[in-house]
């Protein structure tokens, strides 16, 4: 499985996270703590954008309808969600983040 470099580990912050496309998947890489994670960036229940959402901890909050996922997980933890977010694989290369799409 092939590593895909998506941005830089300046991009993307705690406050700020880093929006995606790669290979027809929209995609968020989102910093919790020391710690990257990306997830998808659509949200199941309708269009909004995740990383436009409000970050809070460990939590993204959609800026539509209010669902609230856990990042690292991405597991719905409240609201019209619908469903888990898919996860990707993310690792850090010198200073790139890279991620694992299949
Ligand atoms: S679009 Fe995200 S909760 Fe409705």
């Amino acid at each position: 499985m092939n590593w895909v470099s998506v941005c830089k580990v300046g991009q993307v912050s705690e406050d700020s996270p880093f929006s995606v496309k790669v290979e027809d998947k929209e995609l968020g890489v989102f910093k919790v703590e020391e710690n990257f994670f990306a997830i998808e960036d659509i949200c199941p229940h309708a269009y909004a954008l995740l990383t436009q959402g409000f970050v809070e901890g460990r939590t993204v909050e959609c800026p539509l309808h209010e669902a609230i996922f856990d990042i690292p997980t991405g597991k719905l933890e409240s609201g019209p969600g619908c469903r888990n977010l898919n996860t990707y694989a993310v690792r850090v290369d010198g200073d790139d983040i890279q991620l694992q799409l299949a």
